[in-house]
């Protein structure tokens, strides 16, 4: 102290100050506050969450990420409300309501946020959205995915409009990063009022059975204003977002499980929009020959199989993480399964293709299309819910979609489906028919009643059209497919046409942006 009284005032005098004087207690008070950073809400707080069978935000991205790769950001941040008593200390806590940085995994780079549910219930304040946004600036800046992990009680109710701007700062960088980089969202908690909508901006939603629920408002508003008794679970578990809603990708039974799977599921993606699809090495030669596949399609053309199989004996080691699995059934990853009512396209099974096109198009990974579609599925439900703005959507995905795009189709492309179903009509690159397919505008049976109504000898007029149209011939004959290929050959052709298209380059005619229908 009497050392610094004789020297001058400089700011270089005050740092020499600082450092002599007052080293060792701040370096104290630098390990103190990241303690009780680790500690979040304090150690009461956490064995509540661990007993609803929650993990805590730290060991969630420990989990997540390879061991010891985090690297972690504003871990002294701290909220800046001075109302309802909050400026008092014992409401304060380093980092506050949310876990922030980057890691690894697989030795990727990704950004990650954890919000922590032991700090005022995980609760979204200025600073916690602050932290988000600077990761998420981060990540857009050296192109890498953005991962959030959300357990949160929605907007931190001390704060007002202070915690609803930090929302909307969320919201614009959600869709600024939109196409630039993958964004996933694990729902671990509760993700209520306008909460829910930068999950529902990211590209997947992933839910926990049991502990998570995403809705607008809850039961209680619920019951007030629509007088309906609904429980959580219902009203926006994870069964109703991954069966009913669409809202949810997928669900997992537990935390572990989640995380895992969220791990297993990030090697599918690129990093960014920059960066090519990445290439895993297996152990499967890509000249595998899949007999299996040469008896798959039954012989009577109204009968049953499982897409499922074609494509688990078609991609690599069998690996395949599926989207969507319980939602509109007749799509999935991506394909129209005639298991499911015929494997008609309808609104659901239209959206959700739609946008799995357009993230894998986005992302640069190729389009693999197996098709076996009847046509549009029928009805008033279908017509007053909007089926044409809606199968228009996935119309418009394919026929955009500038990625490698390779379609097989398997036994029936009728009608609009075949338009629509990435045909060479729509710039696909690779369009192969089995020689169970069949190309035509409709089954043989609704032809014949429209273009014989009324006319004698209808059985001899639908063995002529099933003889002329229950085939692959005429579409070969025009070049609207590549080939007709034996079904034990699909793999190998599908790995020779990949290694071609790598060089792809297609361009769409520039524009602000599309005006998809939706
Ligand atoms: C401040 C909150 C909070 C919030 C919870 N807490 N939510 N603090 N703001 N939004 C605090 C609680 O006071 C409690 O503090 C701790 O977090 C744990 O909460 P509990 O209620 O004890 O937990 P639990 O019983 O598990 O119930 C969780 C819950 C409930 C269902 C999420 O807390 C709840 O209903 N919270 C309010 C939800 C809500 O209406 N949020 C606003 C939505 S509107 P202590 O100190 O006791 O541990 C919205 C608008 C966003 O978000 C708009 C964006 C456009």
């Amino acid at each position: 102290g009497a050392v610094a009284a004789a020297m001058p005032q400089t700011s270089l005098y005050r740092d020499c100050r600082w450092y002599s004087v007052s080293h060792l207690s701040v370096k104290e008070r630098i390990d103190k506050k990241r303690s009780a950073a680790l500690l979040g809400g304090g150690q009461q707080r956490i064995d509540a969450q661990h007993k609803k069978g929650k993990l805590t935000a730290r060991e969630r991205v420990e989990l997540l990420l390879d061991p010891e790769s985090f690297v972690e950001s504003d871990m002294f941040v701290e909220h800046r409300c001075s109302d309802f008593g909050m400026e008092q200390d014992r409401n304060k806590f380093a980092g506050d309501s949310v876990v922030t940085g980057h890691g690894r995994i697989n030795g990727r780079l990704v950004y990650v946020f954890s919000q922590d549910f032991t700090v005022f219930g995980g609760s979204l304040s200025g600073a916690h959205a602050q932290k988000i946004c600077k990761i998420m600036d981060q990540a857009m800046m050296v192109g890498a995915p953005v991962i959030g992990l959300n357990d949160s009680g929605g907007a931190r109710i001390q704060e007002g409009v202070e915690s609803l701007a930090g929302y909307a700062d969320i919201f614009l960088r959600n869709v600024m990063a939109s196409g630039v980089v993958p964004q996933i969202s694990l729902i671990m908690g509760p993700c209520a009022g306008g909460a829910v909508y930068s999950p529902a901006l990211t590209d997947f939603t992933f839910m926990v059975k049991d502990t998570s629920y995403l809705f607008i408002t809850g039961p209680d508003v619920v019951k007030s204003v629509t007088n309906e008794d609904v429980t959580q679970e219902e009203l926006g578990g994870a069964k109703t977002h991954t069966t009913i809603s669409g809202v949810a990708h997928r669900a997992f039974e537990d935390d572990v499980e989640a995380l895992l799977n969220m791990r297993e599921f990030f090697n599918f993606l690129p990093l960014s929009n920059r960066d090519p699809a990445p290439i895993r090495e297996c152990h499967d030669s890509s000249n595998r020959l899949v007999h299996s596949l040469d008896t798959i399609v039954p012989f009577e053309t109204t009968k049953a199989y499982d897409m499922l199989d074609i494509i688990h004996a078609i991609v690599d080691e069998s690996d395949f993480f599926e989207i969507m699995p319980n939602y509109a059934k007749k799509t999935s990853w991506w394909d129209s399964p005639p298991k499911v009512a015929s494997g008609c396209l309808d609104i659901n099974s239209s959206v959700k293709g739609a946008r799995f096109v357009r993230f894998c198009d986005a992302f640069n990974i190729p389009i693999i299309t197996f098709v076996d579609v009847p046509g549009f599925l029928p009805g008033t439900a279908q017509e007053y819910g909007g089926i044409i703005r809606h199968g228009a959507k996935l119309l418009y995905a394919f026929a955009e979609a500038t990625v490698p795009k390779i379609t097989i189709i398997t036994r029936k492309a009728y009608g609009g489906a075949y338009d629509v179903m990435s045909s060479k009509h729509l710039r696909g690159d690779m369009n192969y028919a089995w020689p169970t397919a069949e190309v035509a505008v409709m089954g043989a049976k609704g032809a014949v009643q429209i273009i014989f109504r009324g006319k004698e000898n209808q059985a001899e007029a639908e063995a002529e059209y099933v003889e002329k149209f229950a085939n692959p011939f005429p579409a070969a004959v025009r070049g609207f497919v590549d080939d007709i290929i034996e079904p034990a050959t699909t793999r190998k052709k599908i790995c020779r046409d990949l290694e071609v298209l790598a060089s792809k380059k297609q361009m769409n005619p520039w524009k602000k942006h599309a005006n998809i229908p939706l």
